[in-house]
Parts: structure tokens; sequence; C-alpha cells
């Protein structure tokens, strides 16, 4: 197992570049699915997950070349489905149910199940499939679905970004038309229809909550460059209110990160972003009161970097989860540094005060991550545990943090 030793208090000078959006890349990949000529994508992330959805693809037939610039996918012939245990390891996984049933007319996956975060059902993913004519079951543990698909209009009961981008996926290969109602808004949902309209679909309306797609007989293969990921430059944002000082990110897209940058002025950082660069200095000073939820409300996915920015700034702050059941999973850990957090149901109320270094453990992605944030901004040395859970999202998250004047090292225990 890996581990980030950091020594604390550390201030950060100098420029990172932020990497493609792992949650843009997986479901592009999954898309290239829909067709039998390439698709390539440049430079996606080096990460596990994507390394992980790569395995899947090969597991299922298709060609998977990953080079120093790109990643070029080639399904002439898909067929198989993912192991159990790659399902398991990625959630995103479930992605290639809907591209494959409606390239083939059939597909079989193992049932994602839930993790650290939550119960993760895919109740509205199956639900709008077997709405557009697929026999879908599960049981024993997977899910089968069968069939031609056919257009109609699905509205979710929640705007679920993997299951309006399984359907809208689906819906490239289907007959007549689809609506999506309540679909996902996210950045990664509109780039997704970007990426499939480069291969021939037609998606409109993609970032708002009704998204069409009219079926088309195939789609053919694309070049795509994919956005950079939010979530990876609200991350380093949340490092530079932690340690302090003034760093350059380049490569974001800002008004992906609206609600990012708003709070984080709030509690006392500037940002100022000019064309793909973001110039932000400062470091935390005051507390804030957050809520997530859907896009373009604040990202779950920043709320546990953002818990550990508040147990270091002075006040008390409230952060409300409004996403996931179970996305607390951080707030034990960051207790082990001095952080004063008491949680009630979906709420935490933080107050404030010195943190001191201590060895902690990540339990997820992003709670490895506020681990990470909360040890820059410490007193003394940390050491934080699994950090491979890190590498799943973030793209050499100590190279670039220690390119910018932080002291953290990685370290491989024997354990593998
Ligand atoms: C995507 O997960 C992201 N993952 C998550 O990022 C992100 O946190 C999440 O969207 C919310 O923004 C990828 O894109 C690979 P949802 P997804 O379906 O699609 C419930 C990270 O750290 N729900 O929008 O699984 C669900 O339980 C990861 O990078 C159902 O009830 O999220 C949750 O409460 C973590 N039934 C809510 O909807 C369903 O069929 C939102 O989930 C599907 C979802």
């Amino acid at each position: 197992m890996a581990a980030f030793h950091i020594e604390g208090e550390n201030k950060l000078n100098g420029e990172a570049r932020v990497s493609a959006a792992k949650n843009a890349v997986l479901p592009v990949m999954a898309a290239a699915l829909l067709t039998a000529e390439p698709v390539t994508i440049e430079r996606p992330p080096r990460l596990s997950d994507v390394s992980h959805m790569a395995g899947i693809l090969r597991d299922m037939g298709c060609q998977v070349e990953w080079g120093e610039r790109q990643m070029r996918i080639t399904a002439s012939n898909p067929g198989g489905c993912p192991k159990q245990a790659d399902v398991r390891a990625l959630r995103a996984s479930i992605l290639v149910l809907g591209p494959m049933l409606a390239r083939t007319g059939s597909a079989e996956v193992a049932l994602p199940g839930g993790c650290a975060i939550g119960n993760r059902p895919i109740d509205l993913h199956i639900k709008g499939l077997a709405q557009m004519g697929a026999q879908v079951e599960c049981e024993a543990g997977r899910v089968t679905a069968r069939g031609r698909l056919q257009g109609c209009s699905i509205f979710l009961d929640l705007p679920s970004v993997g299951a309006t981008e399984n359907l809208m996926m689906a819906a490239c290969l289907a007959k007549d038309v689809t609506r999506i109602e309540n679909a996902a808004r996210e950045p990664e949902v509109v780039e997704l229809a970007r990426c499939l309209n480069r291969m021939g679909g037609k998606v409109r309306g993609a970032g708002s909550s009704r998204v069409e797609i009219e079926g088309v007989p195939a789609l053919h293969g694309a070049d795509l460059k994919i956005i950079p990921d939010r979530i990876e430059a609200g991350t380093l944002l949340c490092a530079l209110g932690a340690a302090g000082g003034e760093i350059v990110l380049k490569n974001v897209y800002a008004p992906a990160l609206s609600a990012v940058i708003e709070k984080l002025g709030q509690m006392g950082l500037s940002i100022r972003s000019e064309r793909s660069r973001l110039m932000a200095s400062g470091k935390v000073s005051r507390p804030v009161q957050l809520s997530t939820g859907a896009f373009p409300g604040f990202p779950t996915d920043l709320q546990a970097p953002m818990m550990a920015l508040a147990a270091m700034s002075p006040g008390d702050s409230l952060l409300v989860e409004s996403v996931f059941e179970n996305r607390f999973m951080h707030a034990q850990e960051l207790t082990r540094m001095g952080a004063n957090i008491h949680i009630e149901g979906r709420s935490a109320l933080v107050k404030g005060g010195a943190l001191a270094g201590a060895e902690v453990c990540a339990t997820d992605l992003r709670a490895g991550a506020a681990l990470v944030v909360a040890a820059l901004g410490a007193r003394g040395e940390s050491v934080v545990e699994r950090a491979e859970l890190i590498d799943r999202g973030y793209e050499g998250l100590e190279k670039k943090l220690g390119r910018m004047g932080a002291k953290v090292t990685r370290t491989q225990s024997a354990e593998g």
C-alpha cells in the first residue's frame, strides 16, 4: 500500500497543470463501444480508474492502446462482460451497459453494489433502459439487458449523472427520438454529449434538464480532447487554502467551478480566471456554509476537501451533504488531527482551529484528498495511508503539490 508523508505549513508557490476530467473520460471510453471505428482520446489522465476501465473494455473484446499522447479504443466486435471484481472496483463500469446493449442488442454487467460513500443504486439506469424496450433482469448479482431499443420519453426521479450518461449513449442507436427529463446538468454530461455528436450522434440540450437524442443507424470514430478536471482543480485550490501562498492553475474551465470559487472566496481566498488559467492566492480565514447538490450546485466530490479547510478556518462552518448518504467518513480521520466536527445526519458542524499532523487513513478517493489538504495546513508531520485510493482520481498529486513547494513524499509498503 502507498502512503503520503507530508510536512505541513509549507506555502504553495508556482503553477500546476490540471489533467483531463476523470468523470468525463470514463463515460467517453464506454461510448467507444457504440462504433466499430477507432475512438482516440488525447492524453487521458494516468489514473487507476482509467486503467481499470481500459481493462474492462479489453475484457469486452475491445482493442485498447494507451501510448504517450493518446488512448485508442477500437470496438470492432465487442462481446463478453466485465469481471465481477472489476465492476466492484470501478462503479463507473456500469456505463458500458447502455452502449453495449444499443450496439449489440444484449449486455451483461455485474451489479456494482455499494461503496464507502453510499448504497449507489442503479435503478434509474435499469428503469430507463426498460422503458426503451429492453428486457432487463437483475439476479445473482448481475444485470442482463436484451432487445432492440425504441426512443421514448424518460423522467429521471433524480438528476443522476450516470443514469443520464448511460441512457444518452443507449439512445444514440435507438429507433426514433428519446427525451430525458430531469437529466443531470454536470459539465461531464455536456462533454459526453459533445463527444457523441463528434461521433455522428444527434444529442441536443445537454447541460439543461431536458436532453433530446435522435437515434441514428451507426456512429463513427473520432479524435477527442476532454475537458479539464474541475474536481482536481477545486482540490488544488483547497490545498492552497490550507497552506497559503500564490498559485496558477493551467488548463481550467472556470465556468464549471463557479460554486467552488464563490465558496473559497467567502473563506478568504482571492481567485481570478483568465482564459484557461486560474490565479489564486491567500489562505482560509473565515468559516463557510455550504450544501452539496446537482450541478450547478456545490459538487459533492469537493465536500470532503472543503471540510478539511473548514476544520482549520476560524469560526463555525456548516456543511450539508445532500447527494450521498454516507459521505462524512473523512470526519473521523480529521478529528485525529484535532478537528472539531459534530455530525448530525447529513449535516456537519465544524469549529475551526489549529490542526496537528497525525497518522490518518484514506477511506475513499475524495476523503483521501481531504486528508492531504488537512495535512498541508497542519503543524508538523502527517502520514496519509492508502494513498492508492487517491491515485484513482488524481494524476501525480504529490508531484504537482511538490513542484509548488509542498513537502510530500510517497512511500510504498510491503503489502503491495
Ligand atoms: C457520478 O457518480 C460521479 N462518478 C461521482 O464522482 C459524483 O460524486 C456523482 O456523479 C455526483 O456528481 C462518475 O462520474 C464516474 P449519481 P454517479 O448517479 O453517476 C442516486 C468521484 O469521486 N442514484 O449522480 O454514480 C445515488 O445513490 C465520484 O469522482 C439512485 O438513487 O452519481 C446518489 O445518491 C464519486 N439511483 C445520487 O443519485 C440510480 O440509479 C447521485 O448519484 C442512480 C443514482
